[in-house]
C-alpha cells in the first residue's frame, strides 16, 4: 500500500488485538497481529456537540435540498459519521439515495406483512459497492496514489473502475476468468480499467493482488479496506431516515466477502452509541449452499476458526470461499442477535424471479435474501408480524444471462438440480417468437391468460 502523503487524523483499530494506529502509519492489516483494521469512531478532535442526535438528523435532512455535490451524495450527506477528507472534495457520482420499496407479492409469499427492499442496485454503477467506493477512492486520491486495484467477482471492479476514472487514477482489476457476468466485465472495460481475467477463482485473485501490493505502490479497494466499509455504513443511516429512526425488526443481507454485513453492523452500533436509535435490528446473513464458509464456520466450529470452502454458485457475486471479514461479521451477528442461513441454487433462482415479478428485480446474489427469509420464517426466527428489510445489493441488469436462461427454462439443464428446478416453471416467462400478425399476438395473449 504505502500511502505517500498528507496528514490525517483518522485512527484505525485492529479487530484482533485492539491496537490503535494513525492511518498514515497503517497498511491494510495490523502490524502487530495481521488482523483487519476498522476506523475508530468518534473521530479524534470531534466535538461531542457536533454529534447531538437531534441536530444531526436535522442537518442530514437539510442537505437533501442542497446543490453541492457532497450534499447530493447519499454517502457524504452523512459525513459527520465518516473519516474527514479535510479540505479535499470527494469523488462522487451522487451514490446512495436508494429507494426503499414495499414488496407486496413477496410479502404474500412469505407471510411477512411488512416486507421491504432497500435497493442498493439503484446506485450509479448498479450495486452497493458505490457507497464504499466513493469514500475509499477519495482517500486513495488524497493520499497521492496513481493506481488503485481490486480482486473482484465483478461489482467491486465495475465500481472501482468508475470512481478511479472520475478521480483521475489508473485502475487494475483482477477477476476470475469466466466466472463473472458479462455485464459487470463490460463496465470495467468501459470505465477504462486494466482488466485481467485471471485463471483462478476470487480467492486466487485476492492472493495475486496481495503479491502485487508488495511490489508496487497501489491502493487496494477491496472491502478489507476500512474506508470502503465506512462508506457502506451509510445505507443504514439512510434506511433509518426512511423509517423515521425506528429500526425494523430484521435486516437480511447476502454474505460474500462479508464486508457489507460488517459495515451495516458498525453503522447500527455507532447510531446506538450516539443515541440516534435505541435498539438494534437483527441482522441476518444468507449465503449460497455452495459458497457457505460463514454458515460452516458457525455450525462446525462455533465461530472459533474459519472453515474455507471451494466456492461454487451461479450467484457469481458471492462465489467466495474464504471471506476476509468473517470475524467482523460474526461480531455483528452476536451484537444484533441475527442468524445465518444457506439457500440452494434453485431457491435462489425462484426468489430472484419472485422479486422480479414484484416489479423490482435484482441480481442473483441479492435474491438469497428472500430465499433465506422464507427459511427464517419457517423456523420461527422471523414472525409474520415483524418488519423485515431485504438489502438488494445489485441491479437486475447486472446478470441478464442468468435471467434469460431462467425464463427459457435452461438455467439448470444438465445439472444436478434439473429435477428440483421443475418448481420454477410457473414463474418462467420465455420470450415468444411470432409471425408479424395481429392474430398471432392475440392468440399468444389468450394462451398467457389461461396460464395466469
Ligand atoms: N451482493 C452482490 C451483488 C455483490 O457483488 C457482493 C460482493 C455481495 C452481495 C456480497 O457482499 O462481499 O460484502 O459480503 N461482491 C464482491 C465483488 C465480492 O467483488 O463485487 P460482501
Amino acid at each position: 500500500m504505502a500511502p505517500t502523503s498528507q496528514l490525517d487524523d483518522t485512527l484505525l483499530r485492529c479487530i484482533g488485538c485492539g491496537a490503535v494506529t494513525p492511518v498514515a502509519e497503517s497498511g491494510l492489516n495490523c502490524d502487530k497481529c495481521g488482523d483487519l483494521l476498522e476506523v475508530v469512531f468518534p473521530h479524534p478532535g470531534m466535538a461531542s456537540g457536533k454529534l447531538d442526535p437531534g441536530s444531526l438528523k436535522a442537518l442530514w435532512k437539510e442537505r437533501r435540498s442542497s446543490r453541492l455535490p457532497q450534499d447530493q451524495s447519499g454517502v457524504w450527506r452523512f459525513r459527520e459519521m465518516l473519516p474527514s477528507l479535510g479540505k479535499e472534495l470527494p469523488i462522487t457520482l451522487r451514490e446512495g439515495n436508494t429507494p426503499l420499496y414495499e414488496l407486496s407479492l413477496c410479502s404474500r409469499i412469505t407471510g411477512v406483512r411488512q416486507l421491504y427492499a432497500k435497493h442498493q442496485g439503484m446506485n450509479p454503477t448498479g450495486s452497493f459497492k458505490d457507497t464504499g467506493m466513493t469514500v475509499a477512492s477519495s482517500f486513495a486520491r488524497k493520499d497521492g496514489f496513481r493506481w488503485v486495484a481490486c480482486a473482484s467477482t465483478g461489482n467491486t471492479s465495475a465500481s472501482m473502475a468508475a470512481y478511479a476514472a472520475r478521480g483521475g487514477m489508473y485502475s487494475l482489476v483482477l477477476i476470475p476468468e469466466g466466472k463473472i457476468s458479462w455485464g459487470k466485465l463490460s463496465q470495467s472495460l468501459d470505465y477504462g480499467a486494466v482488466t485481467c481475467q485471471v485463471k483462478t477463482d476470487f480467492d486466487g485473485c485476492m492472493r495475486v493482488l496481495n503479491g502485487i501490493v508488495k511490489r508496487m505502490p497501489i491502493y487496494v479497494l477491496n472491502s478489507i479496506n476500512p474506508f470502503r466499509l465506512e462508506g457502506q455504513k451509510t445505507v443504514a443511516f439512510e434506511l433509518m431516515e426512511q423509517f423515521d429512526w425506528q429500526p425494523p425488526d430484521h435486516i437480511v443481507v447476502p454474505g460474500g466477502n462479508l464486508g457489507n454485513s460488517s459495515a451495516l453492523g458498525k453503522a447500527f452500533q455507532e447510531m446506538k452509541d450516539l443515541g440516534l436509535i435505541t435498539r438494534f435490528p437483527k441482522i441476518s446473513i444468507i449465503q449460497a449452499e455452495g459458497a457457505n464458509p460463514l454458515v460452516r464456520t458457525i455450525r462446525e466450529k462455533g465461530g472459533k476458526e474459519l472453515v474455507s470452502v471451494k466456492a461454487e454458485t451461479m450467484a457469481t457475486a458471492i462465489r467466495i470461499g474464504s471471506p476476509a471479514s468473517w470475524k467482523k461479521a460474526l461480531r455483528i451477528l452476536e451484537a444484533t442477535g441475527g442468524t445465518v442461513e444457506q439457500v440452494s441454487e434453485v431457491e435462489i433462482a425462484l426468489a430472484k424471479a419472485e422479486i422480479g415479478a414484484d416489479g423490482i428485480g435484482c441480481e442473483p446474489a441479492s435474491a438469497v435474501t428472500l430465499a433465506g427469509l422464507k427459511k427464517l420464517v419457517k423456523q420461527g426466527f422471523v414472525k409474520p408480524d415483524e418488519s423485515v428489510v431485504l438489502v438488494l445489493t445489485g441491479h437486475v441488469l447486472k446478470d441478464p444471462d442468468f435471467t434469460l436462461k431462467f425464463h427459457r427454462g435452461d438455467l439448470f439443464t444438465g445439472t444436478a438440480y434439473e429435477k428440483d428446478a421443475q418448481i420454477l416453471k410457473p414463474r418462467q416467462r420465455a420470450p415468444i417468437v411470432l409471425e408479424a400478425s395481429v392474430d398471432a399476438v392475440l392468440n399468444a395473449l389468450e394462451h398467457a391468460e389461461k396460464q395466469n
